[in-house]
């Protein structure tokens, strides 16, 4: 299959396309033709070596984590998915590196999977799963609740877009972050109050908040907004031990659990035109593209979710 890899870490220019095996199922897992995946932080930082410390990959490495597409076989025991069901997913991260959707198939465990909306293209199915998936799990770690104030740094961003439009199914009061050519725009997804964060720091415009989805690794700025007893949680940067053992306010580390489950409840809000996707751009999977589209991610100012076309 055609597939771009790295064989070791480095700059863009690491990226070839060429033909690698397929992968070979196991007893719970389907096989997914890939039409469109999307590119999120964790594959430059991965790409660069910053996640040795959590994975060991063996090169050649391929990159991706989200995988839209239809089901060209099943394992065993997969009792849920048929052949030709169009679904998409984020798929568990292989241990040896091997299975990533930078690639036209991907293995991917059965509860892992959701059927794709059908009011909308792979494309944009490929830019829900990990970006959706950790917005949602992230306010539920908050315990966000109707009426409750929270701020959502970097609402532009893949995480930022969903988070906000979730944020407001809720029921909460939100304040986010960007620059001001993406003001309108975050208030067109529901954002009550908008920072641009290259005029005013957020301590100098909230406080008293309930709850903080941090994004771009402002911890200090983030807890110091809090009201006593409100929630913070980082998916961009590491606490301190002080910070974590803080006794008036909850501070967590956040991190996406893959889950078909709540996938599935992002696909049926999609379905009923509850929550919008956003596309930045897209490439095709050749070695322009795909440094391209790395290239674009890498900037940190692609407003919604950067795409690459597979089929
Ligand atoms: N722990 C986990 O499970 C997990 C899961 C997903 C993501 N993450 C991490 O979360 C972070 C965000 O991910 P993402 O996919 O949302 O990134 P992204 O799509 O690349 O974010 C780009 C957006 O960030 C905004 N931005 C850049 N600097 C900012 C700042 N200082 N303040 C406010 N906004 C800023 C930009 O808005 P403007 O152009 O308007 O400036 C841009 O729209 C990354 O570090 C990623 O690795 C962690």
């Amino acid at each position: 299959m055609k597939a771009s890899i790295i064989k070791k870490y480095g700059d863009i220019d690491q990226f070839e396309v060429t033909d690698i095996d397929k992968p070979v199922l196991k007893k719970d897992e389907v096989l997914v033709q890939n039409v469109a995946t999307s590119i999120n932080p964790i594959d430059y930082k991965a790409r660069q070596g910053l996640l040795q410390s959590m994975f060991d990959w063996q090169f050649p490495v391929v990159l991706g984590w989200d995988v839209a597409g239809k089901i060209v076989a099943l394992g065993d025991q997969v009792t849920n998915f048929k052949i030709g069901d169009e679904v998409f997913a984020r798929p568990d991260i292989d241990p040896v590196g091997h299975n990533g959707s930078y690639a036209e198939y991907t293995a991917v465990k059965e509860d892992k999977l959701a059927l794709k909306p059908g009011n909308i293209s792979f494309e944009e199915a490929a830019a829900v799963p990990l970006a959706g998936l950790t917005a949602l799990q992230m306010l539920r770690q908050l315990n966000l609740a109707a009426g409750q104030k929270i701020l959502i740094q970097g609402g532009a961003g893949g995480v930022g877009i969903f988070a906000i439009q979730l944020a407001k199914m809720f029921g909460a009061v939100v304040a986010t972050t960007t620059s001001e050519n993406n003001t309108e725009f975050v208030k067109s997804l529901g954002a009550d109050i908008v920072i641009d964060y290259h005029k005013n720091t957020i301590t100098e415009v909230l406080s008293d908040y309930d709850a903080v989805l941090d994004t771009v690794n402002d911890i200090e700025g983030g807890i110091s907004i809090l009201k006593t007893g409100g929630s913070f949680v980082t998916i961009a940067g590491t606490l301190t031990k002080e910070q974590k053992e803080m006794s008036d306010k909850h501070i967590m580390t956040g991190w996406l659990q893959p889950s078909g489950k709540d996938l599935s409840f992002l696909a049926k809000e999609i379905e009923n035109n509850n929550l919008k996707i956003v596309i930045d751009s897209s490439y095709p999977l050749t070695i322009a593209g795909i440094k391209s589209a790395q290239k674009r991610s890498e900037t940190h100012h692609a407003r919604g979710k950067v795409i690459v076309k597979i089929k």
